[in-house]
């Protein structure tokens, strides 16, 4: 019997016979993720630096606090998702750590994008107070994400997975970037400025989506293996409710205590209303993985599925939003 456990290789998955599984799920998001290639130095943002110019003080500070905390959140998740590379590579998992080798490179494009817009639109100072004041966003960002993830370096039990990944993909990819998208969107399309922000937004969810799939898919698989998982999916999404909320609710509270005016017509009940919502039916897809065969699970296409679903869901409400 071949193995590829690290410590125990006697031989190599991509020499056996059939060569590696097409279908797993891993596999073919890998596939995927290979034919969108995207280069955020192609992406012209001359026209966002005229945006920029043009917006009240109120409109640019809430722009560049947005930008500043998504570029925050990717340099942090591109380098806290190499502990779950690391696990993936340590069991044998190929098709994973294939995957997530793509991933953590799309995270670091994802940093570049951002940083390159902010130097367009001739934003190279300091930005840290453009996050620091939201002590919600620091605690995600410098504790809860990274200790839930490098905790997989020192043991890399099922359940620390599971945490690592309601953690990374369910609440910092699920919930707190797909509302920034929703704000992001509020504020581009409605008024059909930043056109090569825009162009990053729609890249990086398109990316999103498939980092999200993966993480369904890595739950699915721990709670139909074991179903006291689900309890842990559970748990860690309660310890977490609190301070995502306190993420998305955070800037709106510094702008009411500078006395400023919240812009582009962005509602906080409506984003709070949002990221709710897309938990709740993340947390259902999870939910139905309980009891499944784990054969099924791995070729299972439910969790792009619904992903894709969600996409569809938001550009028709966006559509109807900007009208
Ligand atoms: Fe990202
Ligand atoms: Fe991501």
């Amino acid at each position: 019997m071949r193995s590829i456990e690290h410590g125990k290789r006697n031989g190599f998955a991509s020499l056996g016979k059939g060569g590696l599984n097409r279908d797993s799920f891993p596999m073919r998001l890998f596939a995927k993720g290979n034919a969108r290639h995207w280069n955020p130095a192609d992406i012209d943002f001359s026209q966002d630096a005229r945006d920029i110019a043009a917006m009240t003080d109120d409109e640019r500070w809430w722009t560049f606090a947005l930008a500043a905390q998504f570029m925050a959140g990717e340099e942090s998740v591109t380098q806290d998702l190499q502990p779950f590379v690391a696990a993936m590579a340590a069991e044998g998992r190929l098709a994973d750590e294939m995957y997530l080798t793509q991933f953590v490179f799309e995270e670091a494009k994802h940093t570049d994008a951002f940083r390159r817009w902010f130097d367009a639109v001739g934003m190279t100072d300091d930005l840290h107070s453009y996050i620091e004041f939201n002590e919600h966003y620091m605690q995600i960002f410098t504790e809860e994400l990274p200790a839930s993830l490098y905790a997989l370096a020192d043991d890399p039990s099922p359940r620390n997975q599971v945490r690592a990944s309601v953690t990374y993909n369910h609440i910092v990819e699920g919930t707190l970037a797909l509302t920034g998208y929703f704000t992001w969107a509020k504020i581009c399309t409605s008024r059909g400025i930043l056109p090569g922000m825009q162009q990053v937004i729609k890249h990086i969810g398109d990316d999103e989506r498939r980092h999200m799939a993966w993480g369904t898919f890595t739950c699915r698989r721990h709670v139909a293996a074991d179903d006291a998982m689900y309890d842990v999916v559970d748990e860690r999404m309660q310890e977490l409710i609190v301070p995502s909320m306190g993420v998305v609710t955070g800037t709106f509270d510094k702008v009411e205590a500078d006395g400023g005016q919240v812009p582009f017509g962005v509602d906080m009940n409506e984003l709070a209303e949002y990221a709710m919502d897309k938990l709740g039916r993340r947390l259902g897809a999870i939910e139905s993985a309980r009891g499944a065969d784990l054969a099924v699970i791995d070729v299972d296409a439910s969790p792009e599925a619904l992903e894709e679903r969600f996409h569809v869901e938001d550009s028709r409400e966006l559509a109807a939003a900007a009208i």
